[in-house]
Formats: C-alpha cells, sequence, structure tokens
C-alpha cells in the first residue's frame, strides 16, 4: 500500500466545512488564527471560507475578512468554495488564487443547496471555469451525495461518474467526491470509486468523507488502496452541511495524519502542530474535538 501511494495530499476544510455549520458565529479572528494555525502545522492546503450568499450561510458572511486577514505561507493553497460567477468575481477580488464549485449526484441536494437543478448548476460552473481559465485561476469540483442523499437515499454510482465527468470536462483539475453524510460503507465507496475512474484518472481524484457513521477512516483506506491519493478532512473533525440535516462532521484530519503516518504514508503535516490548532478551535467553540487521536491525548 505504502508503495501504491507514497504521500498523500491533505485538504483541509474545517474553517469552511467546519465553521459553516456552528450555531454561534465564529469571530472573524479566530477563523483568521486557526487557518493560520493550520499552514503553521504543515498543511498545504486549507479551504478558508465561501462567497456564498450570507443568507444562505451567514457562517460565511465575513469571507472577505478571512481572506485580507490570514497570513498567506508560501507554498500554501487557500481555496475557497464559489457557487456562481457572482461569487468567482468577489473571491478574485478578494484575493483568492484557488477556488472550488460544488454540484451534486443528486437533484434534490441540488435544489436545497444552491437552488437549482443539477444540469443548471453545470451550467453555472461553465461559466465560473471559463472565467478562472481566463484569469488563470485553477478550479477543483465537487461531488456532493455520492454515496448517499439525506432526501432522494440511495445515489447511482454512474449518476455520480456522469457528474464528476462533466466536472472535470469543464476544466476541473481535481474532483472531490463528497459523501455529504457519512452513510457510505468500504462497499458502496469501491463501487462508486470503480464507475468515477472509468471517466475521471484516479490522479484527479479527492475523497471528502463526512464520518457520521463512523466509517470514514476504513472508507479513506479503500480509496488510497485504488491509488487515489488527495483526502479532505477537517481538523478536531468540525462541522457538517447546513442544508444535511443529521450529517455529522468530516473525518478528522488528525485521526486522517495519524493513520497514514502509520502507513508509512507522508503528509508534511505535524501532528503535534495540528493537535494545538484543533485544541484551539474547540476552546473558541467551547465544544469537545470529535478527533478521537486528539481525545486520548488532551483533555479539553
Ligand atoms: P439564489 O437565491 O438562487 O440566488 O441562491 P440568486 O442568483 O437568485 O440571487 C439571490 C440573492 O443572492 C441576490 O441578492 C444575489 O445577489 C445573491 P439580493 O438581490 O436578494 O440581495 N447572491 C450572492 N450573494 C453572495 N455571494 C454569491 C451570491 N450569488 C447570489 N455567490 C446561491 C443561489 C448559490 C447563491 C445560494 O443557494 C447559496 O449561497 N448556496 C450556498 C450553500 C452552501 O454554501 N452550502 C454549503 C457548502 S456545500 C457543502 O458543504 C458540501 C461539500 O462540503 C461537499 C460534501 O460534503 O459533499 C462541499
Ligand atoms: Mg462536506
Amino acid at each position: 500500500l505504502a508503495t501504491t501511494v507514497p504521500r498523500v495530499k491533505i485538504v483541509e476544510v474545517g474553517p469552511r466545512d467546519g465553521l459553516q455549520n456552528e450555531k454561534t458565529v465564529v469571530p472573524s479572528e479566530v477563523k483568521i488564527h486557526l487557518i493560520d494555525m493550520l499552514s503553521e502545522a504543515g498543511l498545504s492546503v486549507i479551504e478558508a471560507t465561501s462567497f456564498v450568499s450570507p443568507k444562505w450561510v451567514p457562517q460565511m458572511a465575513d469571507q472577505v475578512e478571512v481572506m485580507m486577514g490570514i497570513h498567506r505561507r508560501p507554498g500554501v493553497s487557500y481555496p475557497v468554495l464559489t457557487p456562481n460567477l457572482k461569487g468567482f468575481l468577489a473571491a478574485v477580488n478578494a484575493g483568492a488564487a484557488e477556488v472550488a464549485i460544488f454540484g451534486a449526484a443528486s437533484e434534490l441536494f441540488s435544489k436545497k443547496n444552491i437552488n437549482c437543478s443539477v444540469d443548471e448548476s453545470l451550467q453555472r460552473f461553465e461559466v465560473v471555469t471559463k472565467a478562472a481559465k481566463e484569469a488563470g485561476v485553477p478550479v477543483r469540483g465537487y461531488v456532493s451525495c455520492v454515496l448517499g442523499c439525506p432526501y432522494e437515499g440511495k445515489v447511482s454510482p454512474d449518476k455520480v461518474a456522469q457528474v464528476a465527468k462533466r466536472l472535470y470536462s469543464m476544466g476541473c483539475y481535481e474532483i472531490s467526491l463528497g459523501d455529504t453524510i457519512g452513510v457510505g460503507t468500504p462497499g458502496g465507496m469501491t463501487e462508486m470509486l470503480q464507475a468515477v475512474s472509468r471517466e475521471v484518472p484516479v490522479n484527479a481524484l479527492a475523497v471528502h468523507c463526512h464520518d457520521t457513521y463512523g466509517q470514514a477512516l476504513a472508507n479513506i483506506l479503500i480509496a488510497l488502496q485504488m491509488g487515489i491519493s488527495v483526502v479532505d478532512s477537517s481538523v478536531a473533525g468540525l462541522g457538517g452541511c447546513p442544508y444535511a440535516q443529521g450529517a455529522s462532521g468530516n473525518v478528522a484530519t488528525e485521526d486522517v495524519v495519524y493513520m497514514l503516518h502509520g502507513l508509512g504514508i507522508q503528509t508534511g503535516v505535524d501532528l503535534p502542530k495540528l493537535m494545538d490548532a484543533g485544541a484551539f478551535i474547540c476552546r473558541s467553540l467551547n465544544k469537545k474535538t470529535s478527533s478521537k487521536v486528539a481525545q486520548v491525548t488532551c483533555k479539553l
């Protein structure tokens, strides 16, 4: 296994996927400090915020302050979510050098999350990828609900593959496959990845596992065995999606790093510094960490 995937790129999504779901407003200074601690811990990709409607997601309404406040470390990328051209232009204006568009393999989820059908969303994303290409901004593409939908239930692997293929064809350099509600098992993951990898090269795929049913690490292991070397995770296991009720946070970055290092896979992440970042955000939010690794090593 270690020779199949010698190194994994972790995409830290806590400041966005984690904090978008908090009930209380997290001050911008706290978000900025968290992002700076994460870059200090050696994470090379940190999803910083979203340029979405503040009416839809009030937690991300301070996106400009956050982008202006962070200390950008050389070599670190700080992508942001942009659902449409308006969001893209605002993001670039605030200094974003990488963006992510986010679609779904489920019609009902697409409607609830971004207020349009899957086809309409792909048309909007074409506009974003065209503008991004002209501006020289790399675009990451998400597909949500790849292993199940909170509104439709089962999602067909072929539908996931079609949406992933469309995003890849329009120029996304990486496609992140999101188990938005964390219902997937290694069986479903294998089937879905087999379908998607027929349409998109494995080296352009990432997995994004929420851990609602405690399956995330097992699902990630399957992805590694299939040659995928990009894993999304969230410090302290923060988060969830406001439009997917009951979904818990992403798999904790601390737990992913612990597993990868145990497999002899390099990440570039300093685990003690990462745990400091996790402890900081849990103290600020007054909540317990969801990272198993952090639970045994620090008393909150
Ligand atoms: P809409 O209401 O259909 O948009 O929302 P609209 O184009 O009709 O415009 C309505 C208003 O929104 C207008 O303002 C626009 O200017 C404004 P008004 O005239 O009423 O004052 N607007 C915007 N404002 C700021 N930034 C923008 C923007 N666009 C329009 N970019 C929209 C459509 C997509 C904007 C809305 O549905 C939205 O913001 N949705 C975001 C939902 C979201 O952020 N969900 C969480 C992230 S996805 C996720 O967590 C899953 C993921 O982690 C992967 C996984 O786990 O599977 C990525
Ligand atoms: Mg997510």
